[in-house]
């Protein structure tokens, strides 16, 4: 497209049960506002689109698990998520939410509108429904395994191992959600979007239009669905939350979460035009708008090919320009979870780390998870900090500042003739906006972070190589030159880290523009200006812009994770299964078993079994060899020396051709693991009865 009029930014609808955790501000939320911001740093005209997924089966699950309504949870964390972003500065132009009425109205609008052309198959089906709870199956409400990869979990609506996209009866072995049961069929109309009708459409747009400039992880997977050959589509459900079917015939219905969802984005963007007098037509209808999806790899089907179907059939809507989708990131190796807590949630990064959200913003854009799976871990965000914001960035402000306030009181000095270093380096500032631009507008915002970060870096190398600290003994003249040139590199880095680094930004301009004039370049001004930051001008006290993380203050954050690890496998732990008591015995039965306390002297393994340790035991009364079946649950050499309580008068036998005269008492821990039962004081002598 050449030189869109206006830019249509959309980030994808959280869904509101549960509060934002950082794989969600990587893959999608960071690098849609450093788009958006930089958009508008080049004095574009943007519309930065949000909001809550307020609707979909995973709200109703989760009012019934908490004994409460859908409504109520979807008002606790849609104000929980709009208040992380705000805190973390991202800037939507409007952030909205799927129950307000101008979705409502504009979602049953778009759905009215597909009817009245015919654009729908309507159809009598067999759907999957639960007896017990007297409710239709789908999407989240049921799961069984994946008929293209054979996972196991996969939900009624997608495989999230393959990414496919499921009917809820695509599923083998379907298990409901609600009660465990497998689900019987039950007749029940519903209005399908034809997407095989879309089919050549859909060719024609991606697989030739966009083959080259969409990201290949998101292209190959559009294609491989296409290839696949595209289904009739359901676009209603049997819910009782959502919006209601605009249609007679469809009492007791609802819209298709996925259906609603995408159409919020237009909702928002008509809300925000309200509120700020402006026309939300062009931003969606106008050929010169470019519209940009930023999304998380799951979402890809329905951007790609399900709402852009839906735009097509409805008429006069434009089509994304692009969908630049991300990976998944990880956390310390292991796949972030809401349910398992395995996740860092940002109300809980802020408390941790206050005002440290510029640090979290650069970790995740500087590793973010562009191409492929990438892992957050602390140790990661440790060094990002330490070794670059502080180190390069924050170092080389400090500097300049300090000394411009300590030789000058805060003046710009006058400069005399440029050396050739200083006519380069005043060039390569220039080079910097081009060079950073080219990387955001290919959607490589690690690429364009580290480009940043390499401004900073040539400035603290000029520094070092020019030595001004040493230079003002004995050339004061040359000093003011270098300082001035410092100067322009400081400011040119207070505008370009604005995207990424906004409230850093923030601070080193008001740093830079104590008096008299604020300075506010532009992102074109950083190349086409000789002048960054004027002689004579006065800048501010210099004020730390990062701090050097601890070893400790990570150790907690990893202490954290290992406490959810260790919830997790308590709830996961099989429910001790407490055996009935045997038949009564008389106190003569019991005394027949002869007891003893002994240790262990040696122990083996038996050769050729898993499970079998040789022990040789002394039980206060011989030496004798004891067969065991502890080899799972211990080396040989961890139990050596150990007391352990024998039942010396078993009757010998034979294992593996080794005879065993006598049984060592075991019990289990939760985990399966064996433990020995043993005196409580090790002092107890070999041989002594246990009765
Ligand atoms: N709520 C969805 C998710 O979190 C995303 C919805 S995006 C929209 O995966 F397009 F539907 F809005
Ligand atoms: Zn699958």
């Amino acid at each position: 497209m050449n030189q869109p009029k206006r830019y249509t930014i959309t980030a994808a609808l959280p869904y509101t049960n549960g509060p934002i955790h950082i794989g969600h501000l990587a893959g999608v939320y960071v690098p849609a506002d450093i788009y958006a911001r930089y958009l508008r740093l080049n004095n574009k005209d943007v519309a930065f689109i949000c909001g809550s997924d307020e609707h979909g089966v995973p709200i109703t699950i989760k009012a019934k698990k908490e004994g409460v309504t859908p409504q109520d949870i979807v008002d606790k964390y849609h104000a929980i998520i709009k208040k992380s972003f705000e805190d973390f500065g991202i800037t939507f132009d409007n952030y909205s939410r799927t129950t307000a009425k101008i979705h409502h109205d504009t979602a049953q609008e778009f759905f009215k509108k597909l009817n009245d052309k015919g654009e729908f198959i309507e159809e009598v089906t067999e759907q999957l429904y639960d007896e017990e709870a007297n409710q239709f199956l789908a999407d989240r409400f049921v799961t069984g395994t994946c008929p293209k990869c054979n996972n196991e979990e996969a939900y009624g609506d997608q495989c999230e191992r393959c990414g496919s996209s499921l009917n809820a009866t695509d599923l083998i072995n379907p298990k409901s959600a609600l009660t465990g049961n497998v689900p019987t069929l039950k007749e029940t109309k519903h209005w399908f979007l034809p997407l095989d009708k879309h089919e050549a459409f859909l060719k024609e747009w991606i697989l030739k239009g966009h083959k080259k400039d969409w990201k290949p992880n998101v292209y190959g997977q559009v294609k491989s669905w296409i290839d696949d050959g595209l289904r009739p589509r359901a676009v209603t459900r049997d819910l009782d939350w959502g919006i209601p079917v605009p249609v007679e015939g469809a009492e007791g219905k609802v819209l298709y979460v996925w259906f609603d969802a995408p159409i919020g984005y237009i909702s928002s963007t008509k809300e925000w035009a309200e509120r700020v007098g402006k026309d939300w037509e062009p931003y969606w209808k106008s050929e010169d708008t470019k519209l940009v999806h930023f999304i998380g790899k799951d979402n890809i089907v329905f951007h790609c090919i399900i709402f852009p179907s839906m735009l097509k059939a409805e008429g006069s809507y434009i089509l994304p320009d692009n969908v630049p989708a991300n990976e998944f990131l990880n956390l310390e190796g292991q796949k972030l979870s809401t349910s398992k807590n395995w996740a860092v949630w940002l109300p809980e990064y802020l408390e941790d780390f206050p005002n440290q959200q510029d640090v979290l913003r650069y970790a995740l854009t500087a590793n973010a998870p562009e191409t492929k799976d990438n892992d957050f871990t602390w140790k990661d965000f440790q060094a990002r900090n330490n070794n670059e914001l502080v180190a390069i960035f924050g170092n080389f402000i400090n500097r300049v500042v300090v000394l411009t306030n300590k030789y000058y009181d805060g003046f710009i000095p006058e400069p005399s003739e440029f050396s050739k270093v200083d006519e380069e380096t005043l060039a390569s500032i220039k080079a910097y906006p081009a060079v950073i631009s080219s990387s955001i507008e290919r959607y490589r915002f690690r690429e364009a972070s580290q480009e940043l970060m390499n401004l900073a870096r040539l400035g603290n190398k000029y520094l070092a190589d020019e030595e001004p600290w040493k230079l003002i003994k004995t050339d004061e003249v040359r000093t003011k030159t270098i300082m001035f040139v410092a100067l322009q590199i400081a400011s040119a880095l207070a505008t370009l880290s604005k995207p990424f680094l906004p409230f850093t930004s923030t601070k080193l301009k008001n740093i830079l523009s104590a008096s008299p004039n604020t300075i506010n370049n532009s992102w074109d001004d950083i190349s086409q200006k000789d002048i960054l930051l004027p002689a004579g001008h006065q800048i501010g006290k210099g004020e730390l812009l990062f701090s050097k993380v601890e070893d400790e203050t990570i150790q907690l954050q990893l202490d954290k994770l290992e406490a959810s690890k260790k919830a997790n496998a308590a709830e996961n732990a099989p429910e001790a299964t407490v055996e009935p008591q045997k038949e009564i015995i008389t106190f003569e039965d019991f005394t027949k078993l002869d007891l003893r306390v002994g240790t262990i002297l040696e122990a083996e393994k038996m050769p050729k079994t898993k499970k079998l340790l040789v022990l040789k035991v002394d039980t206060g009364i011989d030496t004798r060899i004891i067969v065991s079946g502890i080899a799972e649950s211990f080396k040989p050499e961890e139990i050596i020396g150990k007391k352990v309580t024998v039942l010396v008068n078993l009757a010998p036998r034979a294992l593996r051709g080794v005879e065993s005269e006598g049984m060592i008492l075991m019990t289990e821990t939760p985990e399966g693991k064996l433990v020995f039962v043993n005196p409580d004081d090790a002092s107890v002598a070999n041989g002594k009865q246990i009765s």
